[in-house]
């Protein structure tokens, strides 16, 4: 039988999966992720454009029920992503205008746009009280520009300032005491985005807002950052007293410039269909001293991947359309050379 990631790594850490529905409708994909993980994220449907885009008090919980359900009836814990985030795409937004409706002159604006968030953050939560051991309450608050602390182009920003953040953890834990609550960045090996970052931190703590961890996203590729930076990421939290998580891991092939990011300018050359053995190799010796420093980390108490089969992951559409393999497991669910130096690294 093929070996199982949670089962090696369960004397260390929880190890999980961003999935949609559609990963367990499938068989062959079910079994391998009921087989394989300890932990499941919802890639997309606990977001806020999914549970909260029909309207205020009108919510869909649907996808992300089946997939707690599944869960569920496999022994399988659940990590609820994300109460809060800024995102937009196009058309589709994860922080829904209702909550921002109004007149922001109205000297009752912020009022009603805080009381809203509570209302939401309140409502969510309740529904999964007891099925969800950890929360990303915020994700990617922090600003990628050294001279703001917060992500200032957030709707949420905008409408509440910082203040957000805090009456967004408040409104979790009282719903949920029991979850662990965590606050979810990218880019938390940058020193200077990780100093923004635990100032958040230390002073959320200092007003007695009940924060539990730090949530690494860890994009990250095969030559970038270097294993000290991710290091320094998970110690500095640590010291603090808060737990770690890694929460979308994923390996790209292409290290890429911010202007890929940003304005899908200046990207790495697409493999294509030729994707060179040395690079999956180098992949694979990447994910095996990530999981060496993983284990070596008491603090890390859940590693979660970013999708389970390169068949389907969002880095071959983001931040440009290529082929990417950035998973342990093929196309075709067989295991990769990145799965067998983490589970058999000798
Ligand atoms: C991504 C999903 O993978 C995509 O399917 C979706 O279109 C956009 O969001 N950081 C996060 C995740 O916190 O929620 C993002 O997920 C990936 C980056």
């Amino acid at each position: 039988d093929l070996p199982s990631l949670k089962t090696e790594m369960a004397p260390y850490f929880k190890v999980g999966a961003a999935i949609e529905p559609d990963s367990i409708e499938a068989p062959a994909d079910s079994s391998l992720i009921a087989y394989q993980f300890s932990s499941l994220t919802a890639e997309n449907k606990m977001k806020p454009g999914t549970i909260g885009k029909a309207g205020e008090l009108q919510y869909d919980f649907r996808a992300a029920d089946e997939i707690v359900a599944f869960a569920q009836a496999h022994g399988i814990a659940v990590r609820g992503h994300t109460l809060v985030w800024h995102y937009k795409n196009g058309n589709w937004t994860e922080a829904p205008d209702w909550f921002f409706a109004g007149d922001p002159h109205d000297p009752g604006y912020r009022t009603q746009v805080a009381a809203r968030l509570t209302r939401y953050v309140t409502d969510v939560v309740t529904h999964f009280r007891g099925k969800i051991y950890a929360w990303d309450v915020v994700n990617e608050v922090i600003s990628d520009d050294p001279h703001t602390v917060y992500r200032e182009d957030s709707p949420w920003y905008r409408a509440l300032g910082k203040d957000y953040i805090a009456i967004a953890f408040r409104a979790a834990h009282a719903a949920d005491p029991a979850a662990k609550l965590y606050i979810n960045e990218y880019s938390t090996d940058d020193d200077g985005k990780r100093a923004r970052l635990l100032s958040v931190v230390r002073e959320l703590r200092a007003q007695g807002v009940p924060i539990d961890g730090v949530g690494h996203q860890m994009h990250i590729s095969i030559d970038w950052p270097p294993i000290s930076h991710i290091k320094q990421a998970f110690d500095d939290v640590a010291a603090l007293g808060l737990e770690n998580q890694v929460t979308e891991l994923d390996v790209s092939f292409y290290n890429d410039p911010g202007s890929c990011w940003s304005n899908h300018g200046t990207c790495r050359p697409d493999y294509g269909r030729h994707v060179p053995n040395d690079v999956l190799r180098a992949q694979a010796l990447r994910y095996r001293a990530l999981f060496d420093l993983f284990k070596q980390e008491p603090s890390i108490k859940a590693v979660t991947f970013w999708g389970y089969s390169d068949k389907h992951t969002w880095l071959s559409s983001t931040p440009v359309s290529r082929t990417n393999q950035p998973l342990l497991f093929n196309a075709s669910l067989q295991p990769k050379a990145a799965f067998w130096t983490i589970v058999d690294p000798t």
